[in-house]
């Protein structure tokens, strides 16, 4: 099956434009098949060539059509189209990247068997390159002991299955399996492509990472906030699961997806985050602050909203929030657990990070510099990492996810 002759003649112009890493994007026949032009859109987008890989089932759901206009490529099922050019071969060896999602139960089991049956299997039989798998079906199938022993055969053979977000599904139901959100997808995917296959190793251990900022409020409608967008923190949660971690993401006011796999407890306030992070710390291997969390907060809470007055209001009282940073760092909850601070600052940045390093008494303290047009809702980020063993360590510019890698290095460093 192959897509037809005007969206190849506009399919040219977008190949010809793209000249970045070569993607197969696969997908299965499941109702989520329609998120899939999304992330293929985000593909394109970002100068990725993309090849979309459907399986016939996946043509139920959308036509050849979307896939190679979105794409900008020929769309085939099988591998007796244009048969001279060895299509299973050729696209299996120039992939940089494979991606399917979604990928239904059949579609694993048939991975793990070795199948090549259509020319998505066979591609992902003649590919040596990094492979992302994002599964999604109904709970009782993704449960099924099959399904868990077939992601878990894949996984030891290095690919990365994402666990489904849980949310609604097909019908009224909902549950474990629903395809994440293709932005989330695109992310780890673009992570596995610049840092090759992740090695997990943090399999076996929890994390848990705090993000977003908390807000105090003075009333029903207002609040003392910041400006945290929770980027850092997600992005951090991110790099722990693709390498394997169970990871608790203590969110406070974060407008984001859900990283996969992630247990996310959504917070308030620091008194909500404090008990929160109090709690999942007890079974963490290491815990990592990255919310930026009130350090006051309204002495008086409003029961209803503060009218405008005539006469001037009065002033604020402020009273001292918990420590969350500090707290865990004197009091480990548990041996051998390695606790991590930020410290965003304005200025003095390095000094004021190594006192803060001293005052908390946690391991590693991330120190960078923020300002009204750096850091806060960017997607990239720099930092020193001051290690309380005198250490220091200089993460470049770069992604926040690779912030998020060069942390979790540390940290193995020291669990190890
Ligand atoms: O000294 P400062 O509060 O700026 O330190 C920032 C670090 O401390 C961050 O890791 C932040 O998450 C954490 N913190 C905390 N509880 C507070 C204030 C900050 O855990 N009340």
């Amino acid at each position: 099956m192959t897509s037809s002759p005007s969206s190849r003649s506009r399919s040219k112009s977008l190949a010809a434009q793209s000249r970045g890493p070569h993607v197969v994007v696969g997908v299965c026949g499941g109702i989520a098949a329609y998120k899939a032009c999304e992330l293929i859109r985000r593909f394109t987008e970002s100068g990725h060539d993309v090849r979309v890989v459907p399986t016939e089932s996946a043509l139920r759901f959308v036509g050849a059509a979307t896939f190679a206009a979105l794409s900008g490529n020929p769309v085939t099922t099988d591998v007796w189209t244009d048969v001279h050019e060895v299509p299973h071969v050729t696209l299996g060896r120039r992939a940089d990247l494979i991606v399917v999602a979604p990928a239904t139960a059949d579609f694993l089991a048939r991975m793990v068997i070795g199948r090549s049956d259509d020319l998505l299997t066979a591609t992902l039989l003649t590919a040596r390159c990094p492979i992302v798998i994002a599964p999604a079906m109904h709970t009782e199938m993704w449960e099924h002991p099959a399904t868990r022993a077939n992601v878990a055969t894949l996984r030891d053979r290095g690919i990365v299955v994402l666990d489904p977000a849980v949310g609604r599904l097909t019908g009224a139901d909902s549950g474990i399996g629903r395809l994440p959100e293709p932005d989330e997808i695109f992310r780890v995917a673009r992570t596995v492509l610049a840092r090759g296959p992740v090695t997990p190793d943090l399999a076996g251990r929890h994390v848990v990472v705090s993000a977003g900022g908390t807000r105090e409020p003075l009333d029903p409608v207002r609040f003392l906030g910041n400006r945290s967008s929770g980027r850092q923190g997600y992005a951090i949660a991110r790099a722990a699961l693709a390498r394997g971690a169970e990871v608790t993401l203590v969110s406070a006011n974060a407008a984001l997806f859900d990283p996969a796999g992630a247990k996310v407890v959504r917070v308030a306030t620091a008194e909500e985050m404090r008990d929160a992070v109090i709690e999942a710390a007890a079974s963490a291997d290491a815990v990592v602050m990255a919310a930026a969390v009130a350090d006051f907060r309204p002495a008086q809470r409003a029961t209803s909203k503060v009218k405008k007055t005539d006469a001037d209001p009065d002033p604020v009282a402020l009273v001292r929030n918990p420590d969350i940073l500090a707290e865990i760092a004197t009091d480990r909850r548990r041996a051998g657990q390695v606790v991590v601070g930020f410290a965003a600052e304005t200025d003095n940045v390095l000094d004021n990070g190594a006192k803060k390093l001293a005052a908390k008494q946690c391991d590693l303290m991330v120190v960078n510099e923020v300002g009204e047009n750096r850091t806060f809702d960017a997607e990239h980020n720099s930092a020193t990492i001051l290690g309380a063993d005198g250490s220091s360590t200089i993460v470049p510019e770069g992604s926040k996810e690779d912030l998020g890698h060069a942390i979790w290095d540390l940290v193995l460093a020291r669990l190890s």
